[in-house]
C-alpha cells in the first residue's frame, strides 16, 4: 500500500471521496502498526483484535477527528493517534454489541462477528484490550507537541474516557438493553441515541479540535451544536437503514431492530419522518459551522455523508 502522507490526507482541494479514501487508508495503516502482531503471545487474542479492527468499517469517527483538526492546523501525529484511539473504542463497542448477551449478531462489517469466528470469551477480551489500548495510544508522550502538549493530551484522554463510559456509550447501551419492548418517549429515545452513538461522535469532533491550538469557547460551543446534530442524525439513519437496507449492503444483519423489538426512530416516528429529521439535523449541523468558513469544509461534507449514506 502507498504510504499516506499528512499532505495527501489533508489535501484541501481533493474531492470528498478522495479525501475520505486517504483517511481510511491512513487509519488502516495506523491501526495495523499499533495493534500487536498476531504472532505475539497471546496469539489468539491478538489475531482476534486485528480481525475486529482491520479491513472494514466506514471510519466515520476518524474522519471527524481529521476534519475537526483542519480547523486549527493540528499536528498530524496527534490526529493520527486520536483517530486510532476513537476507532479502537468504537470497534470494541461493536464487538460487545454483537455478543449474545447484547444484540446477538452473527455478521459485522461483512464478516462473522468476533464471538462467532472465535468464541465469547475472546470477544469479551478483544473489547477490553482494544479499550485499554485506545487510552494507551492517546497517552503516548509526544515531543513534537508544544509546551502545553501533556495538558492537552490529558484533556483529550478525559474527553474520550467520558464518552466511552456510563455517561456516554456504555450508558446508552445500558438504556438500549433495558428498552426492549418498551415504549420510550421521543426525549428518552433521543437520550439513548445521544449516549450510545452520539457520545463517541462528539468526542471525535472535540478530539480533533483539541489536537490543534487550544479551541476558544465560541468554537467549542459551535462544535458542540454540530456534534449533537450529527451524532443524533447518525443513529437515526442507522435505524432507517436497519429497516430499509439489506444485510449484504450493510455488512450486518438488516431488520434486527424490529425483530428484537427495539425502540428506534423508525418505530416511533415512521420512516419518512425519521429521514426528514435527519435532514433537519444536517441543516442544523451546517448552520453551526458558519463561523469557521472554508476550514469546516470536511465537517460539512461528513454531515452530508451521514444522512446520505446507504450503509
Ligand atoms: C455502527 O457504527 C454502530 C453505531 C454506532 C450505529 P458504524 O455505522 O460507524 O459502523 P462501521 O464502523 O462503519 O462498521
Ligand atoms: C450500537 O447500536 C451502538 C454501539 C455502541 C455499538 P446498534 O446496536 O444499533 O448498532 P448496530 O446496528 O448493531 O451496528
Ligand atoms: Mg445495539
Ligand atoms: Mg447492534
Ligand atoms: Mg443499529
Amino acid at each position: 500500500m502507498i504510504p499516506v502522507t499528512a499532505n495527501a490526507a489533508n489535501a484541501a482541494n481533493a474531492p470528498f471521496d478522495q479525501w475520505m479514501q486517504h483517511i481510511q487508508q491512513s487509519v488502516e495503516q495506523t491501526l495495523d502498526a499499533l495493534l500487536p502482531p498476531a504472532d505475539t503471545v497471546p496469539t489468539v487474542l491478538h489475531a482476534a483484535m486485528r480481525y475486529a479492527a482491520l479491513g472494514g468499517g466506514k471510519r466515520v469517527r476518524p474522519l471527524l477527528v481529521y476534519a475537526a483538526g483542519d480547523l486549527s492546523d493540528a499536528p498530524h501525529g496527534l490526529l493520527e493517534r486520536a483517530a486510532a484511539a476513537v476507532e479502537m473504542i468504537h470497534v470494541y463497542s461493536l464487538v460487545h454489541d454483537d455478543m449474545p448477551c447484547m444484540d446477538d449478531d452473527a455478521l459485522r462489517r461483512g464478516k462473522p462477528t468476533v464471538h462467532v469466528q472465535y468464541d465469547e470469551a475472546t470477544a469479551l477480551l478483544v473489547g477490553d484490550a482494544l479499550q485499554a489500548q485506545a487510552f494507551a495510544v492517546l497517552a503516548v508522550p509526544d515531543a513534537e507537541l508544544a509546551s502545553d502538549g501533556a495538558a492537552r493530551q490529558l484533556a483529550m484522554l478525559g474527553l474520550l474516557t467520558h464518552a466511552a463510559g456510563s455517561g456516554g456509550m456504555c450508558g446508552g447501551q445500558a438504556i438500549d438493553l433495558a428498552s426492549v419492548g418498551v415504549n420510550l418517549s421521543l426525549a428518552q429515545l433521543e437520550q439513548m441515541h445521544q449516549l450510545k452513538t452520539g457520545a463517541l461522535l462528539r468526542a471525535s469532533v472535540l478530539l480533533g479540535a483539541w489536537s490543534g491550538a487550544r479551541p476558544d469557547a465560541a468554537d467549542i460551543a459551535a462544535l458542540e451544536i454540530y456534534a449533537r446534530a450529527i451524532g443524533l442524525a447518525f443513529q437515526v439513519i442507522d435505524d432507517v437503514l436497519d429497516a430499509t437496507a439489506d444485510s449484504a449492503t450493510l455488512g450486518k444483519t438488516a431488520g434486527k431492530d424490529a425483530a428484537d423489538n427495539k425502540p428506534t426512530y423508525v418505530s416511533l416516528l415512521g420512516l419518512e419522518a425519521s429521514v426528514a429529521l435527519a435532514h433537519r439535523l444536517r441543516d442544523e449541523a451546517h448552520a453551526a459551522l458558519e463561523q469557521f468558513g472554508a476550514r469546516a469544509r470536511r465537517l460539512r461534507e461528513i454531515a452530508d455523508l451521514i444522512v446520505q449514506r446507504k450503509a
